[in-house]
């Protein structure tokens, strides 16, 4: 059945614990201008990545629940936390859906020569063995090499995310060289606050690691799926992005500039939760 009109001039809604999934939201408005956006950070909640199972999953049917409330056509989690957990309970299932993990290994595993593939991301992801069994399901000659990184996303939400910020530099080589070691052409940033310190992970790894963003693939894939579907919007003047945070707007509209390289003052809300 076509799509009407009106759907397709929905907004994109992406979630995301805090403001990682701004790293997605960015790719959306680089490949898909014309999209309005309705993103959710659940800043007074975050972090997901060092909670249970059943938390983390609660927490984003709350997230799902509260887009919900504005006229969406597709959902992204935006999350590699949320996404791990979403890989074996679908937490949408009555319109176009994606989280992070299949994206950015049909990407990773593409762009691999050596077979061998680097993935880290929070405590939650990791343990969840959610990339390794993505792999194996469609890439199985491809060997994924996990490793969490807890204090990564503590220090991007603090904002040090300097190229020669020293604390970032021994924390990130601290986690990095044993994955280093293991011989990857390819690493997945699988939590959408990585891609804020590539250029550090991308200088610790060395030239000959190509960087995947997680979030930026989620975009990509999401652009595919609404084409496919019928469901791109018709509009041609530039979308809009509004943001809804369930803590500080003003911490929120400070710290999106490492995220977006673009001032985000009066389009940042309160959420009703
Ligand atoms: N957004 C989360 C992720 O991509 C990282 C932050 C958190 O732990 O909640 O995994």
């Amino acid at each position: 059945m076509a799509a009407t009109d009106s759907i397709r001039d929905y907004a994109i809604g992406v979630f995301d614990s805090g403001m990682g999934g701004l790293t997605a939201v960015q790719e959306l408005n680089r490949i898909l201008p014309n999209e309005n956006i309705i993103y959710f950070g659940d800043t007074a909640r975050i972090p997901y990545g060092s909670r249970s199972r059943e938390t983390i999953l609660r927490y984003a049917a709350e997230d799902v629940a509260f887009l919900r409330q504005h006229e969406i056509k597709m959902i992204i989690a935006a999350c590699g936390t949320v996404s791990s957990m979403a890989l074996d309970t679908p937490i949408v299932e009555d319109m176009p859906f994606t989280g992070v993990i299949a994206p950015a290994i049909e990407a990773a595993c593409s762009a691999t020569k050596k077979k061998r593939v680097g993935i880290i991301g929070t405590p939650a992801t990791i343990k969840s063995g959610s990339y390794i069994r993505a792999a194996a399901a469609t890439h199985p000659d491809v060997m994924i090499i996990p490793q969490a990184c807890p204090l990564l996303v503590h220090l991007v939400e603090n904002g040090y995310t300097a190229f020669d910020d020293p604390v970032t530099r021994l924390v990130a080589e601290e986690y990095l060289t044993p994955v280093k070691k293991e011989n990857v052409d390819v690493l997945i940033l699988g939590c959408t606050h990585y891609p804020v310190i590539a250029d550090i992970i991308g200088d610790i790894m060395g030239e000959g690691v190509r960087l995947i963003s997680a979030g930026a693939e989620a975009a990509k894939f999401a652009k595919k799926c609404l084409m496919k579907q019928d469901l791109l919007t018709s509009r041609s003047e530039k979308g809009k992005n509004t943001y809804y945070v369930s803590d500080s707007t003003e911490m929120f509209e400070e710290n999106a500039r490492y995220f977006l390289h673009e001032e985000v003052h009066g389009d940042v809300f309160r959420s009703n939760f």
